[in-house]
């Protein structure tokens, strides 16, 4: 059946009682594994179309690429990159043929952990950054798998742009909102959020199960006020 898809079960009933510790760990922390030859080739390749003026959009775990493919239509003067480490998933049957998918973005696979330090070490900045449904490891034991657990997160916020991250699990959502705050110094907010016009499958498929949708939206470069900037 589709429609029945499952909210994450999870016997974490709030944020989890080790996240501030473990994000102020990371953040204190140089985060030292080396990168992979072939995400670096990956990277290489998603700018290698990009005329370096272009702003860029990055979809991180992009999944089949409908996202990218929908953002790289709505924005048709950006350069939209979609990242996967799934071949599988990158190379399954788009919504429209070839001939008729936009020219202004690319798919890569490659594992975020290595890509997200690439780009920041690069010193790239983003216009738009989305995370969308990512896994959500509910499990108690698995907080450093999620994103915002993770030794990488701190590169993320380096990334710049207008970042928003969406799940149908309010915890993860809550927790990325905590972290990234914790981060960038700012208390950051969440909300809940209709999608009349899924996003993504996996929008799509909790939408129509009647789920509530959760969402973070931060600006990583608040324009300066009036008063900052008196002219
Ligand atoms: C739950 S799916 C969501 C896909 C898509 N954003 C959507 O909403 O339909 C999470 C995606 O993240 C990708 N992913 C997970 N860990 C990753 C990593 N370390 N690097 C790149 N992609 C990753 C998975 O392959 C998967 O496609």
């Amino acid at each position: 059946m589709y429609a029945n898809s499952k909210i994450p079960e999870s016997a974490q009933q709030g944020v989890h009682e080790h996240l501030v510790e473990r994000v102020a760990k990371h953040a204190s922390c140089e985060f030292r594994k080396p990168v992979l030859d072939h995400n670096k080739a990956a990277f290489e390749a998603s700018l290698a179309g990009w005329d370096g003026q272009a702003p860029l959009i990055l979809d991180s775990g992009c999944g089949v690429g409908h996202s990218t493919i929908q953002l790289a239509r709505a924005f048709p003067d950006h350069w939209v990159i979609g990242v996967d480490q799934s071949e599988d998933r990158l190379s399954r049957k788009k919504p429209y043929p070839d001939a008729l998918l936009p020219k202004n973005m690319i798919f890569v696979r490659a594992d975020l952990v290595d890509y997200w330090r690439l780009m920041a070490d690069a010193g790239i900045r983003l216009a738009r950054h989305y995370i969308l449904y990512p896994n959500p490891w509910p499990k108690i034991g698995h907080l450093a798998r999620r994103w915002h657990a993770h030794p990488v997160f701190p590169f993320v916020p380096r990334l710049g742009g207008r970042l928003e991250c969406r799940s149908n699990w309010n915890i993860y959502v809550e927790e990325f909102a905590i972290a990234l705050g914790l981060l960038i110094g700012r208390q950051l907010p969440w909300e809940s959020f209709e999608a009349p016009s899924p996003l993504t499958p996996f929008e799509r498929k909790y939408r129509d199960s009647g789920q509530t949708l959760y969402r973070c939206v931060v600006e990583l470069d608040p324009q300066p006020t009036l008063e900052e900037n008196p002219q």
